[in-house]
């Protein structure tokens, strides 16, 4: 239990790392937060017309997510921790999560935050790459038809359990659940404006 709470801790300072934030800040493109929708994610940074910072944003953020999971693995193999025993398999989704949570509510922001796509996508993409890509390839297909990245988002991470069911196991499954159901909570504006027909379209300059 100590090893899934330090896990868990070690996972949320790494996703609170504001990095949308930190790169628009050093590379003078401004407050993101005063930008288009306000969000701290690569979408909104794209919104500066920086294509290279969006970029380094996603990679960024989605790494973190990554991270945490690929570095709860690394301490359950190091202290020797049985493989197929719960810490090892809860340990790294516990993590990840954690990462998610620290994006959407980093304690450096006031526990204000981004709305966690990229650092959910390299969660998933860390604890069960068949999942990742899927996620991935949903979000491209969906970007490439209806130009939105939340609604984007929505379908990648909202399809997510059932590619868990699919591809990994239920275990999976039910905490990229939560994970879906976080997003959702957080994309509610969007969602309005999904509903209102008033979503901008990728390319756009100018956000809701
Ligand atoms: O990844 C966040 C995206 O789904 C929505 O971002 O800036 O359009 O609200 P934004």
């Amino acid at each position: 239990f100590a090893l899934a709470a330090l896990m868990a801790q070690g996972g949320y300072v790494l996703g609170a790392i504001p990095f949308g934030l930190v790169l628009c800040f050093l590379a003078g493109a401004g407050d993101i937060r005063k930008i288009g929708s306000g969000n701290i994610g690569a979408t909104n940074v794209l919104r500066t017309g920086r294509k290279g910072l969006a970029l380094a944003t996603l990679i960024l953020d989605s790494s973190k997510g990554a991270i945490a999971v690929l570095v709860a693995h690394m301490t359950v193999n190091h202290l020797g921790a049985d493989s197929a025993g719960p810490v090892a398999t809860v340990g790294p989704l516990i993590a990840g999560a954690a990462a998610v949570i620290g994006h959407n509510y980093s304690f450096i922001l006031g526990f204000k935050g981004g709305k966690g796509v990229a650092t959910t996508l390299g969660v998933l993409l860390a604890t069960a790459w068949p999942v990742g890509v899927a996620a991935c390839l949903t979000w491209l297909v969906v970007a490439g038809v209806f130009r939105m990245s939340s609604l984007s988002a929505l379908t990648a991470l909202g399809l997510a359990p059932a590619f868990a069911l699919l591809l990994a196991d239920p275990l999976h499954a039910g905490v990229y659940l939560a994970l879906a159901l976080m997003a959702f909570y957080r994309h509610l504006d969007n969602i309005g404006r999904l509903v209102r027909g008033e979503e901008p379209r990728m390319g756009a300059k100018k956000a809701a």
